[in-house]
């Protein structure tokens, strides 16, 4: 068990003290305190008690090569030694540019910023700005970051969350305004009819419908084709948008999840791996839609956009010495490690006879302390007891040297070998076991 009177239980009383809850980021607060790490390199983490991790966690999926890169290092360092952030243009903004539009058919044109979440809130903007709607459509239980209509319906309880087919919208964050309501529909995942009525109810008021194809707070099931095609179509019909937040899912394939699910959106939201680990966003889509972001003449553009760090030449450099490392043979690494992963850990559970599942798909994966048939938010959803046993794994799986958040989503990086699959495999399936006993 992780010791909780050591070096990270002292860090966190300190913290306690400057920091309202103890961490500026709500998903390291983990019981009895967070981990604090000391360092990482490649797939292994080492926190601040002198414990070697297996991170399969990656920072949500942010780390793509392993940490401590030392071709993304090396291009950081040339570039620290010129500066770090100017309130002028650098030529590597471009190159990161051009990458993602010549791997993207759908990007002609992309726009950069510091986060996801500033990624969709961007796209949110430009569906507003370019359709004159106030309107959008998302899916619940989804994820897209701290924006207020993003993370409408994020984690609602059966208490709240109204019908199947027909989800209430509910507020995330106390104080959000009431007007959230007239300004979010929500869709069940993977529920064709329902997506189709709910996108014709906001009809000429909807901008857009904001689509993750992988989302991770669902319980990364498989992507019905027939949903992507009634998001798509009805959409159409209506006049609205596809956003597609590819946040987490870019780490699927040179093009994205786009390219293996068959969609083609009108804007595409990325974060995460095209900063190469440092903060970053992008939206990127048709040059038609992208034109708000741009100044008409000598006017304002539609949706101005900015912000002191945004396409600093830190980012850029990282991120374009992280894509350029990321070419075919790179995915194909990345899938057979998870196929490994989730075939080893399906086969172990079954094995066991434990009512446990992986799902997932590439690199990434979540781990399910159920065999319930995962198609919906609902679906997903932890009970209580589910949550306290989450708790427990990512617990105890710290003394057998991996780090699992306890979502139970998690990825892989391209620096693992099939003998950490491996450990990660037996490390779960046994602890697993324990917690069934
Ligand atoms: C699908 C998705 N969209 C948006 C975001 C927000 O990104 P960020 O944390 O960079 O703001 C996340 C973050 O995990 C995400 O998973």
């Amino acid at each position: 068990m992780s010791s909780s009177n050591g070096r990270s239980a002292e860090l966190f009383d300190r913290a306690q003290r400057s920091i309202p809850g103890g961490a500026s980021r709500a998903t390291v607060l983990t019981e009895p305190h967070p981990v604090y790490v000391a360092e990482g390199k490649g797939a292994w983490i080492t926190d601040v008690e002198g414990r070697r991790l297996l991170d399969v966690n990656n920072n949500f999926t942010s780390i793509i090569l392993g940490h401590a890169d030392p071709a993304i290092d090396g291009a950081v360092r040339a570039q620290l030694d010129r500066g770090t952030a100017y309130s002028l243009a650098t030529s590597v903004e471009i190159e990161l540019a051009e990458l993602i539009c010549e791997r993207v058919a759908t990007i002609d044109q992309i726009r950069f910023c510091n986060s996801g979440t500033e990624a969709v809130m961007g796209a949110i903007k430009a569906a507003r700005a370019f359709t004159g709607r106030p309107m959008i459509v998302k899916v619940e239980g989804s994820y897209h970051g701290t924006y207020d209509h993003a993370e409408a319906s994020l984690d609602p309880d059966p208490s709240e969350w109204g019908a199947p087919d027909a989800p209430e919208t509910i507020a995330y964050a106390a104080g959000t305004p009431a007007s959230l309501r007239d300004e979010v529909g929500i869709i069940p995942f993977n529920d064709a009819a329902a997506a189709e009525t709910v996108i014709r109810e906001a009809g000429e008021r909807c901008a857009a419908v904001l689509l993750d194809a992988m989302p991770s707070r669902v319980g990364m099931p498989p992507i019905d084709p027939a949903f992507v095609d009634a998001i798509v179509s009805t959409a159409r019909e209506v006049g609205a948008l596809v956003i597609l937040d590819e946040v987490i899912s870019f780490r699927l394939g040179s093009a994205g999840a786009q390219a293996l699910v068959g969609i083609e959106p009108d804007l595409t939201c990325l974060a995460k791996i095209i900063g190469g680990g440092f903060p970053v966003g992008g939206v990127g889509g048709r040059r038609e839609v992208m034109s708000v972001f741009a100044k008409q003449g000598g006017e304002r553009a539609a949706v101005p956009s900015g912000g002191t760090f945004t396409a600093n030449p830190i980012t850029m450099t990282a991120g374009l010495a992280c894509m350029q490392q990321l070419d075919d043979a790179a995915f194909a690494r990345l899938d057979s490690i998870g196929d490994r992963a989730r075939s080893g850990l399906q086969a172990a559970f079954d094995k066991a006879g434990l009512d446990w599942q992986i799902t997932g798909r590439g690199s990434l994966f979540c781990v399910h302390p159920n065999r319930r048939q995962i198609r919906t938010y609902r679906d997903a959803r932890h009970s209580s007891d589910e949550a306290a046993t989450m708790m427990l794994l990512h617990r105890r799986l710290l003394d057998r040297q991996v780090f699992l958040s306890s979502y139970g989503m998690g990825c892989w990086n391209l620096a693992s070998t099939d003998a950490d699959v491996d450990l990660f495999v037996t490390a779960i399936a046994t602890t697993a076991a324990e917690l069934t006993e």
